[in-house]
């Protein structure tokens, strides 16, 4: 694999020997369950064949994905080796058949017109603004016309306190590739990669910031 790319994500407290309480963190700061449950069930798709979640990190997502979508094959990719054996061990916990991916948001290693869902979660505002636009044109490519992106990712804050907050947030994970987020430009590049029925579903605060649910299709 190119060198370059190789380099390219941030871990998802930023420093590797954080990771081990992520999922500690992400529990008890973001209520977690409360948003990840309502994203699993807003898929439009009710019965999804082919599902693929990026930047799956420790995998509580896609595990929730794939307890609701049982018949679906489940794919979790995610930059980081170390992250990546935590989710393993959790899916195996689980007693769950879900495959686990060595890869990046911006070259997806699947074909055109793959996947019917595809669902990121916490993963977009790892990213600067050329890769979020370049992550968004992979989606669009591995997704079936139809195909449907759920996206769960920091959002407008609701509130001067929670704009306050969320300066730990970009402190943590740089002020660089969470300005969008905050800015509520993710629903306007996902127009601009040509997604259509882009819709912001819900938006959660929690101590940290807002954390907006969208969905978008690829018509
Ligand atoms: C904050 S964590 C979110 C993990 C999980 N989706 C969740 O909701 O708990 C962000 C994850 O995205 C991964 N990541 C960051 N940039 C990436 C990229 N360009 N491609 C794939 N994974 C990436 C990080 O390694 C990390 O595991």
């Amino acid at each position: 694999m190119d060198s370059r790319i190789e380099e390219k994500y941030i871990p998802a407290l930023r420093f590797n020997f954080l990771t081990r309480y992520y999922d500690f963190l992400v529990a008890n700061f973001l209520q977690e369950r409360k948003w990840k449950s309502f994203f699993v069930q807003s898929f439009m798709n009710k019965s999804p064949h082919n599902i693929l979640d990026v930047g799956c990190g420790t995998a509580t997502l896609s595990i929730l994905i794939k307890q609701q979508y049982p018949q679906a094959l489940v794919t979790g990719i995610d930059g980081d080796e170390h992250i990546l054996n935590i989710a393993a061990r959790k899916i195996r916990e689980n007693n769950l058949k879900i495959e686990l991916v060595k890869g990046y948001s911006y070259k997806l290693p699947y074909p055109d017109n793959h996947f019917d869902v595809v669902s990121s979660s916490l993963m977009l505002h790892h990213l600067s603004q050329e890769d979020k636009h370049r992550t968004i044109q992979e989606v669009f490519r591995v997704l079936k016309p139809g195909g449907e992106f759920n996206i769960a990712d920091w959002g407008k804050p609701d509130s001067r306190i929670v704009r306050l907050l969320f300066y730990i947030v970009q402190f943590l994970d740089g002020f660089k590739t969470t300005r969008d987020n905050v800015k509520g430009l993710i629903p306007e590049y996902l127009k601009e990669n040509r997604f259509s029925h882009v819709n912001e579903l819900k938006r959660y605060p929690t101590l940290l910031g807002s954390i907006s649910i969208y969905q978008a299709i690829k018509s």
